[in-house]
């Protein structure tokens, strides 16, 4: 079995719909990942020994979902010095904006590297953990190259109707 290199955490299973973009990323590059369900304020206590568990069994970046008051990413990175990249949920008052806002705003000091709001962001998440993982793995950063060569293709292969 692979060992796991990232966790993806997400504060309530409505978001799985739009977090696993990001687990799907990471499988389609071959990462392992855990994915689970921890809230900052309705588990705070699990959240605390999920970090510790994960960051002892080598993770190397945590990947959160969160949305509202979004403040799981931060009480993540609060509790490592891991990369945290946190991803807004869309949000059904605001439309994602109060997630982004809470996630993106991190005061000096604690960082969280975050992503659009959306399944977007939750791909694009996925993305820049493998990014990271491919600063040590050749072989990934190979495999990253022929990603980004795969839609340099494609928009140069795309052409446009004739006007009618
Ligand atoms: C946040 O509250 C979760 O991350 C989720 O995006 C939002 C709503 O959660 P549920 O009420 O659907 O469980 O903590």
């Amino acid at each position: 079995m692979k060992k796991t290199l990232v966790s993806i955490v997400m504060g309530s299973s409505s978001d799985w719909e739009v977090m696993q973009q990001a687990a799907r990323q990471l499988q389609d590059f071959g990462v392992a990942c855990d994915t689970r369900v921890i809230s900052a304020h309705r588990s705070p206590d699990l959240l605390f020994d999920y970090i510790q568990e994960m960051t002892a069994q080598g993770v190397q970046c945590f990947i959160a979902g969160a949305g509202g008051a979004a403040h799981l990413a931060g009480v993540i990175a609060g509790k490592t010095t891991l990369p945290v990249l946190g991803v807004p949920m869309p949000s059904k008052h605001l439309n994602g904006m109060d997630s982004l806002l809470s996630t993106v705003q991190m005061p000096k000091g604690i960082p969280v590297a975050t992503f659009a709001i959306g399944e977007a962001g939750a791909a694009n998440a996925g993305l820049f953990a493998v990014a990271i993982l491919a600063l040590n793995d050749t072989a990934l950063a190979g495999k990253l190259t022929n990603y980004r060569k795969k839609q340099a293709d494609a928009i140069a292969a795309t052409t446009l109707p004739a006007l009618g």
